[in-house]
């Protein structure tokens, strides 16, 4: 099998140059698990996968999850397939997609371990903006100061959905079912293998126990921390591109597109393995 890894910068991102015959083999895809763990997020160009294909491949990475029935954009050209795009023929709700143009994890509001690998056909690209970025959440926190990796210890954060959409939503335009979803984590999570990494993005409301300026304020330093261009890479899509991520250690979000930039993308998710405790 012919893999060619081509690294973005040290500290995230890599580029892999693989067939498309590749993403039917378990070998090659414990070979990107463990190249994900490495650099965060890859980008295969232009492999055209099918929604068959990535699904296939999201099932050889581990247990599909499928967090989004019932929203717009879900199952709509298969199950399990959640369409990303501001379309609002096929998408006609798209306030959680504008959600994703600021820092985030997927699903860390659900009770539901973070998901392991978020997964990424572009079908469509934008034809401005649209570029997808992500952070190394765990590069990121590694570089932290000593004094600064101290004083996070043991600080709790509750993350929810009526934070993640705090730019877009007041609160009592959320869907009722959907206004609830909340969770509290710590706000650098240490997973059983020793690997650390910050918890935080726009779904972050508030520290537990700190006064809510204080807190936010620590929030946002850190995301700033973490979006530098050290821990950052930037991808522009082109038809036929597909990503994959680790989401317990990155977080992601959209560049700014328009409701006809014609950006249509096909996500499958592959669930957490590891609680956050
Ligand atoms: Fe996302």
């Amino acid at each position: 099998m012919d893999v060619v890894v081509d690294p973005i910068k040290p500290n995230v991102g890599a580029v892999v140059y693989a067939d498309r015959s590749a993403f039917r083999s378990s070998d090659f895809a414990q070979h990107c698990l463990e190249l994900v763990e490495k650099h965060a997020a890859l980008v295969f160009p232009r492999v055209g996968l099918s929604d068959e294909e990535q699904l296939t491949f999201t099932d050889l990475l581990g247990a599909r999850v499928n967090f989004t029935t019932g929203v717009a954009g879900a199952d709509a050209y298969a199950k399990d397939v959640y369409t990303i795009t501001l379309d609002p023929k096929v998408n006609p709700d798209p306030e959680y997609v504008l959600g994703s143009m600021f820092w985030h994890m997927d699903g860390i509001v659900m009770d539901i371990p973070p998901p392991k690998v978020t997964l990424l056909s572009c079908k469509s690209p934008p034809d401005k903006g649209g570029q997808t970025e992500f952070a190394n959440t765990v590069a990121a926190y590694e570089a932290l100061p000593e004094e600064e990796k101290a004083e996070l210890a043991g600080l709790r954060v509750v993350h929810s959905l009526v934070a993640g959409v705090r730019e877009i939503l007041n609160p009592e335009e959320i869907d009722p079912k959907r206004r609830g979803f909340k969770h509290e984590h710590p706000l650098v999570w240490t997973q059983r293998s020793g690997r650390k990494s910050l918890l935080i993005g726009c779904t972050a409301d508030y520290i537990v126990g700190m006064p809510k300026a204080q807190g936010r304020a620590l929030l946002a330093r850190l995301l700033e921390w973490c979006a530098q261009p050290a821990f950052t890479c930037r991808h522009t899509w082109q038809k036929g591109d597909f990503a994959m991520w680790d989401n317990t250690g990155a977080l992601h979000r959209a560049l700014p597109y328009a409701e006809d930039s014609g950006r249509r993308m096909h996500r499958t998710t592959v669930a957490g393995v590891e609680a956050v405790v």
